[in-house]
């Protein structure tokens, strides 16, 4: 099943609350949640009290991206939150086996995400401690930044690895998905899309056009 996650990134953080109920009726299946940190990333975003705040009014899973260099010191904030899955950087891990492992613990499903830059042999040996995999389709850092072309082929190298396996893990892609770009990574489970979707209303259209594009 081919899941749409629209980035509240993109939503007017002056009415999230209206936003999270428009893009749910509008179809979409699960929420991303972008924490920037200011020093893994050029940008700063939320923390954990909008976590919570977004988990009061919520159902849907939220998928939390945490862009920060010290994710270990916040997991269990996230967790409390109400987190449904964290994924943290590779980059800025040398004990992910561990990181991974935390996250579990609490709970929650645990995520890895991969640089434009970084490749995907990083993950063969902690493969099987994740439920999920996010390949960035941009750097990360800001919305609205154009779909790198180069990552759809780790999306394919990436799935044939998970399968060959026979493991659950999903693959996510995060950045620049459009209903243009979204066919060039079509073998992945989730589709983060945070301009196309709050950028482009009304959000049913927008989301279905994002279907029809992987149709
Ligand atoms: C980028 C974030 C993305 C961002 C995607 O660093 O991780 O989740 O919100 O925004 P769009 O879909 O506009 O590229
Ligand atoms: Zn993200």
């Amino acid at each position: 099943m081919k899941l749409i996650a629209p980035s509240i990134l993109s939503a007017d953080f002056a009415r999230l609350a209206e936003e999270i109920e428009a893009v749910t009726a509008a179809g979409a299946d699960w929420l991303h949640v972008d924490v920037m940190d200011g020093h893994f990333v050029p940008n700063l975003t939320i923390g954990p009290p909008v976590v919570k705040a977004l988990r009061r009014v919520t159902d849907l899973y939220l998928d939390v991206h945490l862009m920060m260099d010290n994710p270990d010191d916040f997991l269990e904030q996230f967790a409390d939150a109400g987190a449904n899955g964290i994924t943290v950087h590779a980059e800025v891990l040398p004990h992910l086996h561990r990181t991974l492992g935390r996250i579990r613990e609490l709970g929650r499903d645990a995520g890895v995400s991969l640089n434009p830059s970084t490749p995907i042999d990083h993950l063969d040996h902690v493969l099987e401690l994740c439920d999920l995999v996010l390949v960035m389709t941009v750097n990360p850092g800001f919305g609205g930044q154009k779909f790198i072309p180069a990552a759809a082929a780790k999306v394919i190298e990436l799935r044939r690895k998970i399968d060959g396996l026979g493991l659950n893990t999903r693959v996510e892609v995060d950045g620049g998905v459009d209903p243009e770009t979204i066919a060039q990574v079509k073998q992945a489970d989730v589709f983060v899309a945070g301009s196309a979707v709050f950028g482009r209303p009304p959000y049913v259209e927008a989301i279905a056009a994002l279907r029809q594009g992987l149709a």
